[in-house]
């Protein structure tokens, strides 16, 4: 029986995000996997390991590891997870020249490889880096974008599955804006089984959702202490990841370079996108309000206050 064909995607960072990521777009079906880090042994050692998972979950594509870039040639996707958190005693200026320099190695490496392929940003700050990469890299604004909207996004709507008792697939939301504090969950245009959130909880209720959504990753780091979320982040990446191979006409929020939309222009920003084979297809413009319109330009104006 021939094997069936997959499309590539190479995973840069193969540490909890990385590796979670490439793991689910193995066991969705989703694509053969290049894992890369720096360490050596540690993307290699991880591949086999997931490997030796494919009796039990009987998964199609294949994962391999490595240090070395030759592994990522041709991808079709390169994820860039790679960069430290911050550690005790780091300032935010330290980590951001830290994954700077991360993000510059990494493009010089990739690129090569894989002139061709569409580039998703995970590395925090995300906006910033998100930013430089573009930058650095040359490519089209379609083919570099971030991930940060879809994980606040799945957030928000735990938090009104939690407050409301509604499934999370009964509801539509958005999170826009910067990737951290500066975030716009947008209640006003969220639904639940088709009925707007403010008639379905009060004022009270929506200020504890955004609330959760906001602090949503900060309340993990606070509970695990050595490291922040990945399971979820994880899921965003491999849902991006979907979208792009097999675009479903979903919108989900990307940190994606405006031109004009939302009178912004000149920075990535997280905002309602389709996506699809060529990357970014769509930047769907909400019919805002002016808070909130205010506020995502405000968002806006903060990452490129950090430029
Ligand atoms: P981690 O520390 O578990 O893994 C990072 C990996 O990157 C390590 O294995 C490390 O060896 C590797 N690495 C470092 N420099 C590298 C280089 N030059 N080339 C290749 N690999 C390199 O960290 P974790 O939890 O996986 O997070 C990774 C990044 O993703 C962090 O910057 C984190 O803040 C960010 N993040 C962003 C999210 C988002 O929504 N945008 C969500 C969660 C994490
Ligand atoms: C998060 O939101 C750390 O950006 C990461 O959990």
């Amino acid at each position: 029986m021939t094997e069936k064909s997959y499309p590539k995607v190479t995973v840069v960072g193969a540490g909890n995000v990385g590796a979670n990521a490439a793991l689910l777009l193995l066991l969705k079906d989703l694509a053969n996997v290049a894992l890369v880090d720096v360490v050596p042994g540690v993307a290699e050692g991880k591949a086999l390991d997931i490997m030796h998972m494919r009796s039990n979950e009987r998964f199609g594509p294949r994962i391999c590891g490595s240090e070395d870039y030759a592994i990522t040639a041709g991808s079709d996707i390169v994820v860039v997870t790679a960069g430290v958190p911050r550690k005790p005693g780091m300032t935010r200026e330290d980590l951001l020249s830290v994954n700077s320099g991360i993000v510059r190695s990494v493009l010089d490496a990739a690129l090569p490889a894989s002139p061709d392929a569409i580039y998703v940003f995970v590395t925090n700050p995300l906006d910033v880096m998100v930013n430089l990469a573009f930058s650095l890299a040359g490519l089209p604004a379609n083919r570099l974008f971030g991930m940060g909207g879809v994980l606040d996004t799945a957030r928000f709507i735990y938090a009104i599955a939690q407050e409301t008792g509604a499934e999370p697939g009964d509801i539509q939301a958005m999170v826009i804006g910067a990737h951290g504090e500066a975030m716009l969950p947008l209640p006003r245009l969220a639904t639940v089984a088709g009925r707007p959130l403010p008639e379905v909880v009060d004022a009270a209720a929506i200020q504890r959702i955004v609330e959760a959504t906001v602090q949503g990753g900060a309340a993990v780091v606070n509970l695990l202490k050595t490291g922040s979320a990945f399971y979820a982040p994880a899921s965003s990446i491999a849902r991006m990841v979907a979208e792009i191979l097999s675009p479903s006409g979903q919108t989900l929020s990307v940190c994606a370079r405006l031109a004009g939309q939302y009178g912004i222009e000149g920075t990535h920003i997280c905002v309602p996108v389709r996506l699809g084979k060529a990357g970014v297809e769509e930047i769907v413009e909400l019919p805002l309000n002016p808070d909130e319109l205010a506020a995502l330009q405000a968002s806006a104006a903060a990452i490129k206050s950090q430029l």
